[in-house]
Parts: C-alpha cells; structure tokens; sequence
C-alpha cells in the first residue's frame, strides 16, 4: 500500500484527483490535510468517504503547522506528498496577500522541510500558468522565465523558486504541473464560471472585468487531475510541466457560451471596474506533458454543458457557499463595481 498525502485535497481540484487517484490505484491510501478555509468543504469529499472506507483518511490541519505536518506524515509513512494546498483566488489576493504568503510560500517551506527529514519519496507541486505572468502572444514553455503580476502569482512562483532550490541543495525528488484555467465540478463559486453560472441561475448580474476580452486557455478538471497523476507517477524528477487546454479564448465568449446553454440573456452581463494589474493571456504549450502520455481530451463544449448541469442538478453543493460569509466577500469585490457598471 502507498501512503499518499494530498493538502487541500477539501478543495475543487484537491477533491476532485482524490476521487481519480482513489479510484486509479486501488494501492493507494489517501490522506487528504486541509485547513478547511471558507475554500475548503468536506461536503466535496462526502461520496468519497464513503466509497472508499479504509484507503481513505482526512486530518484538518494547516500546512504552515510544522508539528501537525510532520506528525501526519509520521503517522501515516507517507510515500509523496501532492501539494494543491492554496489561497487560489487573484482577487482576494489584491485585497489581502497575507494568507498567501502564509500558505502558498511558507507552507509549501514547511512541507518541504519534512518531506527533506522525513524522506519523502516524491514532493509534486500543483502549480499554475500564472508565474509566467502576461503572455502577450505564443504560448509559454516550461523554460521561460517567471514573471509573476499578482500577489497570488507570486506567492505561486516563490513556493516554485523554494522547490528548485530543495532539488538542487537537497536532492529532493520534485515535480510540478503548471496547470492553465480549470473548471468543473466542486468549483468555489468566486472564480469567473461558478461565479456567473449560479448568479445567471438567479438572473442576476454578470460583473465582467473590463472588456472581457482578456484570453485564457481552459481547461477541465478531469483532465487536470489526469495531468497531475500521470507526471506524479510516472514525470522526470526535478522536472516542470505545463498543462493547458490548449483552448484559449476570450472571456467574453466563454460568457456568452454559457448563457446559450443556461438559456439565459446577454444582458445580465455588466462591464465592471477592470482586475489591477490584469493579465491580459495566458497560453501554455503542452509538449513536454503530451511527450510523456497527456493530453487534454474533452471538448470544450460538452465539458462546459457538463459543467452548467452540474450547478444546476447542485444548488444544495453552492447555495449553502453563497448564503454565508461569502455574501460580505462579494459585497467588497462588486458592490462599487455594479453600481458604476455601464
Ligand atoms: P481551492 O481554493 O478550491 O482549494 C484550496 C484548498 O486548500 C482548500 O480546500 C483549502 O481549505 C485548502 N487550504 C488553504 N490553505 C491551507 C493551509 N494553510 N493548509 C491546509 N490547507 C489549506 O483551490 P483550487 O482551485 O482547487 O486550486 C488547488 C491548487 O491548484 C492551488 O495550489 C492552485 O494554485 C492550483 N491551480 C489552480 C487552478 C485553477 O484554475 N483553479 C489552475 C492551476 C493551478
Ligand atoms: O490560470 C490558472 C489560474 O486560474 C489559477 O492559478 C487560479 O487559482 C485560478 O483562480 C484562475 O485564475 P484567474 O484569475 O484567471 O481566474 P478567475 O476565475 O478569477 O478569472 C478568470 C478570468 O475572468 C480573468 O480574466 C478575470 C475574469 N473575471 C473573473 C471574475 C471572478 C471577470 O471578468 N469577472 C469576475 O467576476
């Protein structure tokens, strides 16, 4: 049996490689450690529980907690760390970077530490496209030089930049995937698609950041979690690899892609006050993860439609989310905005 350790395995890519890799490998033994933010849900891991008692453990805990860290590892001789353990959204990282340093930096030292002492045999970072920063044309391969522009991203690319360095001094045995934007089911409704399928849902406004025409490449999340396990098990030690859809298109489209399927109006969408420092593209060449036995292989519309049915068939799942703090988390992102929205 493998002991393996995934860290914000509570959350909508977290929860959904902890269904895969449970089913995948039936050697496997899971221990999800999640903090449970207002991100984290064990009602994502709900079926999980019960489907498979006994290869199946979750431990709250904080990854910046070097004591609970190193005893859950102890605990359950973990064989590899897979590391989705984050503050992931930009916005709330323009309005408060703390947490992000706290968690995407010094909690990816801390595990990395004990992975050192404790001789883990593997450490996977689940990175992002973002620490390329803004591409403004081609797609960005893995030997390009990060340039971050948010503070999220940069806490993303520092934790990176920690990675490369515990390969080099320590001989860690390290991978990474740079994944491009996902989407799918057990999303936080506060990223661009649940965001504005549970408020078309409601008939209410779309606050579409500027001119929508910023592009990113799209991705969905089975295909995500595929990407991740295949360079977990199988990747070039102290190698990066990007994985995006290779489906880039401008947000605006995406909108209005969704709304035909929701059969709901255009006119919900509103141009709001534009993100600071937006990125204006991302776009990942994919041949290095395609060279080892990946691909991203849903078509974009059908895994959209499947998307949309989901928040439909789950109100339960983003109502709850809704109808709590987050009420004051978007009163601050777009009160101001939509009352100024033309
Ligand atoms: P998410 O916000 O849905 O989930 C993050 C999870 O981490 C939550 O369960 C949360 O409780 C947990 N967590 C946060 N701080 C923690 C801490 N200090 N200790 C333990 N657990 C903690 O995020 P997501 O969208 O599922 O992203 C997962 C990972 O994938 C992140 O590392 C993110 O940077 C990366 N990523 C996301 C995307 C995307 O489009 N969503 C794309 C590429 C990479
Ligand atoms: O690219 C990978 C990254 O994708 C991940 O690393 C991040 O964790 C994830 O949050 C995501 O970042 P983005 O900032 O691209 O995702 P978000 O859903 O917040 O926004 C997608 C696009 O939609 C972006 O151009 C901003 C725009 N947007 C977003 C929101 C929330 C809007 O126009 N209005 C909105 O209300």
């Amino acid at each position: 049996m493998k002991n393996i350790l995934v860290t914000g395995g509570a959350g909508f890519i977290g929860s959904n490689y902890v269904r895969y890799a449970l089913q995948a490998h039936p050697d496997w033994h899971v221990i999800v450690l999640d903090k449970l933010t207002y991100a984290g849900n064990l009602d994502n891991l709900r079926d999980v529980a019960e489907a498979f008692k006994g290869r199946y453990t979750f431990v709250r805990g904080d990854i910046a907690d070097r004591e609970v860290v190193f005893e859950t590892i102890r605990q359950h001789r973990v064989h590899a760390i897979v590391n989705f353990a984050a503050e992931s959204h930009v916005d709330r990282s323009i309005l408060n970077p703390d947490a992000f340093i706290m968690t995407d930096v010094y909690g990816t030292y801390v595990l990395l530490e004990a992975a050192r002492e404790l001789n883990v045999e593997r450490f996977h970072q689940v990175s992002t496209d973002e620490v390329y920063g803004d591409v403004p044309e081609g797609r960005s391969t893995e030997d390009d030089p990060l340039k971050p522009n948010s503070p999220y991203a940069a806490s993303k690319a520092a934790a990176e930049l920690l990675i490369r360095a515990y390969r080099v001094t320590y001989n860690l045995p390290v991978t990474i995937t740079r994944g491009s934007n996902t989407f799918g089911p057990y999303q936080y409704p506060e990223k661009l698609l649940p965001l504005f399928i549970t408020n078309a849902i409601d008939d209410q406004p779309l606050p579409l950041y500027g001119d929508g025409m910023q592009v990113r490449d799209w991705l969905y999340v089975m295909d995500h979690v595929q990407g991740i396990d295949l360079v977990l098990t199988r990747g070039e030690v102290g190698e990066a690899y990007n994985l995006g859809g290779e489906n880039e298109r401008h947000n605006i489209d995406v909108v209005r892609m969704m709304l035909a399927i929701l059969g709901k109006p255009e006119s919900l969408i509103r141009h709001v006050a534009d993100r600071p420092g937006h990125d204006r593209r991302y776009a990942l060449d994919t041949r290095k993860a395609r060279a080892l036995g990946w691909a991203p292989r849903s078509d974009f519309e059908s895994a959209l439609r499947e998307t949309v049915e989901w928040y439909v068939n789950n109100a339960w799942w983003w109502r709850k989310i809704k109808s709590g703090d987050f009420k004051e988390f978007y009163r601050r992102q777009y009160a101001e905005r939509l009352a100024q929205a033309q």
